[in-house]
């Protein structure tokens, strides 16, 4: 399938819900207003790969990224690392709760893919 639809409301504050698109794993995450502070303060500079959280999310309570490693194409587990987000076991890449990465061999932020909000509840990825 070419697009998704996506309803936010079955994905709790604090969670990220795995889905399939295009054959490949697709992060959806509710981040909490703890995650969307921390994010927005990250030292643009201090990054590998750098963007601003601001260049990364539409609406800042949902990051929507790609599961898979910039690094080997390993799937990342959520809420794991030292950074909050997601974290790569194969060698050990850590991202932050915008997808960026942050330690590890990994050499660019999570991708993300073309989505839009319809409304408050429905998200549209494709
Ligand atoms: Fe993720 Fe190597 S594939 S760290």
């Amino acid at each position: 399938l070419a697009k998704i639809e996506i309803k936010l409301n079955e994905i709790p504050e604090g969670k990220s819900v795995t889905f399939k698109w295009r054959g490949k794993p697709l992060f959806i995450r509710h981040r909490t207003a703890n995650e969307i502070s921390t994010e927005k303060s990250v030292a643009v500079d201090t990054l590998r790969d750098p963007q601003h959280d601001d260049q990364r999310v539409q609406n800042p309570k949902w990051l929507v990224v790609i599961g898979v490693c910039t690094h080997l194409g390993c799937v990342p587990v959520a809420n794991a690392g030292d950074f909050g987000g997601y974290y790569c076991p194969c060698h050990g890449s850590h991202y932050d709760a915008s997808g960026r990465i942050r330690k590890g061999p990994a050499p660019l932020n999570l991708e993300i893919p073309p989505h839009t909000f319809v409304d408050d509840g429905l998200l549209v990825v494709g």
